[in-house]
């Protein structure tokens, strides 16, 4: 059964790095961002790891826990994080689960077998301090993710969990969102007393301090 938008994240305990994790009690509280990669000791997946980290203070000033996944050891991940930092310039802190078995990559649909039988694709979960699935994306094994997409959904997610909003097209903090349709204009007066402009009765748009 595959994980969808708008789910509980499905639990699990397992082996870290950092030990082993109960997922719920781990992130309770927090928002997360849970990805797979295929493989340690190879060259995108370095990056990646090393991107992340080197995102730390990013990560927390939006309070969201990394979490990364793949279905090799404790131990090797452990070797590789050695490389990671001397190679990425940075010092990976945060866990990355050793799913040997795959339980967990069966469990959030990470094993595109037609890709990998037995190494998972790159998979993103941003996941809400209610454990509530908020986004899904999957990226092929040959192409990093990009990071600053993975910041710019955190902070639209966060944006329109505060204010009721949605964002548009290529949206960046600090620019114009949108009032849903489901919101009448007259309760929009009332919301969103900063004003707002209405290009279709459908369309509208508003700004919101973030
Ligand atoms: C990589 O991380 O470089 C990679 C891993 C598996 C397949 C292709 C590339």
């Amino acid at each position: 059964m595959s994980v969808r938008i708008g789910d509980i994240a499905p639990n699990f305990t397992i082996a870290t790095t950092q030990g082993d994790i109960d997922f719920h009690s781990w992130s309770a509280g927090s928002w997360v961002f849970f990805f797979s990669h295929p493989a340690d000791y190879t060259p995108v997946c370095t990056t990646e790891m090393g991107r992340t980290a080197q995102l730390a203070q990013e990560f927390e000033r939006r309070k969201v826990k990394c979490l990364g996944l793949s279905t090799d050891t404790v131990e090797q991940h452990l070797g590789w994080i050695n490389d990671i930092n001397e190679t990425q310039n940075t010092n990976v802190q945060f866990p990355i689960v050793a799913d040997k078995e795959l339980k967990i990559a069966q469990l959030y649909d990470m094993i595109h077998p037609n890709e990998s039988e037995t190494a998972t694709v790159r998979s993103v979960f941003i996941i809400d301090p209610n454990h509530k699935v908020r986004l899904i994306m999957t990226y092929p094994m040959s192409v990093g993710r990009n990071f600053t997409e993975i910041l710019r959904v955190i902070d639209a997610l966060q944006t329109g969990d505060q204010y009721g909003v949605a964002c548009p097209a290529d949206w960046q903090v600090g620019g114009d969102v949108i009032i849903p349709p489901s919101v009448s204009s007259a309760d929009a007066e009332k919301k969103f007393p900063q004003g707002f402009k209405t290009v279709k009765p459908y369309l509208r748009y508003t700004r919101v301090d973030k």
